[in-house]
């Protein structure tokens, strides 16, 4: 016993040892070149909202994204997003702002004003880009602190990979499997516990703290998704809802819901949350990762102060959104038997 307890530490400081060493020794040499080995997952990536979050405006250009009318392409250094929205930086890495018209929604294909005629900086790297160092430069004055590559690149996740490349082993490259590797950058402000809301809906990119609110908190995000794939394309990779929750899949099968296309995540993960667009009353753009659904009609969403969100989904968001016309007591007197 005495020695096991001796061993483990040990044997744990000799490999905590061995992955700083090839890691501090190691550099960041980009994405193409891990595509020479690992070519299907280079592909699946490449066409993800990772790999392109941060793209130079010539890039953005070729595939069709459209710029604020009073500049050029020529006054564009990059363009910020990809899914939802996107946002400009000029010359000088400083977002352009002056005349407001500078975030184009994508879902409406409308433009929004992002803190129009403010000078504001490019503060956002940490979590855009891969190998970031806020002590660096890039010589652009608006933009603060430097990185390797652009976007969220094999490296962001992995870790900086040329000592892998050259031996191919895979001791000398890191696979972080926790929900706290992502939580790095699904989170917004430095408490995982609190989840920030603001104007009626929860704020984006706090799937991170969703997720440690929600039943399935000891679970990874990649027990759901592949994390090389885009969202639509990576769950179910391993395990959809009835896989674990064969009775109450089993349940809905029958009912009217299901025949008429409603599926298990239209309420599980009804749309609480907004990064661009406000659909309606009770919609958002993108879906939350609460999954529990409290059916008290007088079950708050948010805290008095609408700056924080409870850790369940109200009915109506879970169901108003579709039955616009009802009530949450009807949802509520409903609710109980929806399986
Ligand atoms: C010259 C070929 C080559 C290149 C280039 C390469 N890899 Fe690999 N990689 C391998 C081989 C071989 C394995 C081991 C496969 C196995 O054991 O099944 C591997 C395994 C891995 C694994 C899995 C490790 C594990 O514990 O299962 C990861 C992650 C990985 N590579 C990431 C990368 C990243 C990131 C890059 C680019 C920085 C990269 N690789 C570049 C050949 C390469
Ligand atoms: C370095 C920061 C960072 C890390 C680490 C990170 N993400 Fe992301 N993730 C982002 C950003 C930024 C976006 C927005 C890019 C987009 O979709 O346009 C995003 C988007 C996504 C999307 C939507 C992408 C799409 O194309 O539909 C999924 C799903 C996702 N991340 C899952 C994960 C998972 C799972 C992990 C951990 C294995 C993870 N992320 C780790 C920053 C990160
Ligand atoms: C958002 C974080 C993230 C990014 C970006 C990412 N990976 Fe991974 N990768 C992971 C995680 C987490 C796993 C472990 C997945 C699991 O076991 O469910 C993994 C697994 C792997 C594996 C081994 C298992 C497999 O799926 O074959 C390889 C090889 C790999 N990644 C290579 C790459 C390469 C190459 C890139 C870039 C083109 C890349 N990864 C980008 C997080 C990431
Ligand atoms: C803590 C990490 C983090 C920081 C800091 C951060 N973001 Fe993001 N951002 C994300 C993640 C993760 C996503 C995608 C998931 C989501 O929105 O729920 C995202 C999404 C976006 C999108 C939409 C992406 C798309 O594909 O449409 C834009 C635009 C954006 N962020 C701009 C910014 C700007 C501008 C800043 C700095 C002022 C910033 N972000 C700071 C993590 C971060
Ligand atoms: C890998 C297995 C797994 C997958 C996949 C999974 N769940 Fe779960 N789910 C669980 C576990 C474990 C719990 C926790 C049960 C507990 O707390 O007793 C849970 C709890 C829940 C609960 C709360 C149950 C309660 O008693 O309040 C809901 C609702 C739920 N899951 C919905 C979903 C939906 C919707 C999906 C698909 C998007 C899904 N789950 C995918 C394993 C899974
Ligand atoms: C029309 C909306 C809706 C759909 C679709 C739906 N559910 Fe539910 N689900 C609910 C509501 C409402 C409850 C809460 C019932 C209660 O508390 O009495 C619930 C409860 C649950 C629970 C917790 C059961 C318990 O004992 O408390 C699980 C697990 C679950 N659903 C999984 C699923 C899965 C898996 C699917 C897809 C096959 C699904 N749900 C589809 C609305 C829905
Ligand atoms: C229980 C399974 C499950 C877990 C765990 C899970 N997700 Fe998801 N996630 C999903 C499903 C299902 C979707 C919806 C995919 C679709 O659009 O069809 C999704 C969508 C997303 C999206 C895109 C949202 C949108 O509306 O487009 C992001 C980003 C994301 N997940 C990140 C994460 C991160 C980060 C974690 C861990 C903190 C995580 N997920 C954990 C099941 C899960
Ligand atoms: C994604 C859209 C969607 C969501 C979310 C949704 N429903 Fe439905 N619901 C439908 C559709 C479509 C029908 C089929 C009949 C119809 O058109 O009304 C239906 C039918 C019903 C019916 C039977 C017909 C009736 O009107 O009496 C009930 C009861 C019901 N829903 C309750 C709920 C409850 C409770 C919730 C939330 C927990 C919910 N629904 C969430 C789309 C939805």
């Amino acid at each position: 016993m005495r020695m096991l307890k001796l061993f483990i530490p040990l044997m744990c400081s000799l490999l905590i040892a061995q992955t700083t060493f090839a890691q501090t020794n190691a550099k960041y040499i980009g994405a193409d070149t891990c595509k020479t080995c690992h070519g299907s997952i280079y592909v699946h990536w490449k066409a993800s909202g990772h790999a392109n979050m941060l793209r130079k405006a010539e890039d953005a250009r070729k595939a069709g994204v459209p710029k604020p009318d009073y500049v050029g392409w020529s006054d564009i250094l990059y363009v910020v997003g990809f899914k939802w929205k996107t946002r400009y930086l000029n010359n000088e890495g400083y977002f352009i702002t002056e005349k407001g018209r500078n975030q184009f929604n994508i879902e409406t294909e409308k433009w929004a004003d992002y803190h129009a005629g403010e000078v504001k900086k490019y503060t956002c790297g940490e979590c855009h880009t891969t190998g970031y160092d806020e002590t660096g430069s890039t010589g652009y004055p608006g933009i603060v602190g430097s990185w390797a590559f652009e976007g969220i690149q094999c490296e962001a996740c992995h870790g900086p990979g040329s000592i892998h490349t050259k031996t191919r082993s895979p001791a000398d490259i890191i696979v972080d499997r926790s929900s706290s590797l992502c939580g790095q950058c699904h989170i917004r402000g430095e408490d995982p516990t609190v989840i920030p809301a603001k104007g009626g809906f929860i704020r984006h990119h706090e799937q991170y703290q969703e997720l440690l609110q929600s039943p399935h908190k000891n679970m990874n995000c990649v027990t759901c998704h592949d994390p090389h794939k885009r969202a639509g394309l990576s769950t179910y990779r391993k395990f959809d809802c009835s896989y674990c929750h064969a009775p109450e899949a089993e349940e809905f099968k029958e009912t009217e819901m299901a025949e008429a296309g409603v599926t298990c995540t239209d309420c599980h993960m009804a749309y609480i949350v907004k990064t661009a667009v406000k659909r309606g009353p009770w919609e958002g753009d993108i879906k939350t990762h609460l999954f529990r659904i409290n059916i008290d009609p007088n079950a708050p969403q948010f805290t008095p102060d609408g700056k924080y969100s409870k850790g369940w989904i109200t009915l109506g968001f879970a169901c108003l959104r579709c039955h616009a016309d009802r009530s949450v007591e009807w949802a509520a007197s409903r609710a109980p038997y929806v399986h």
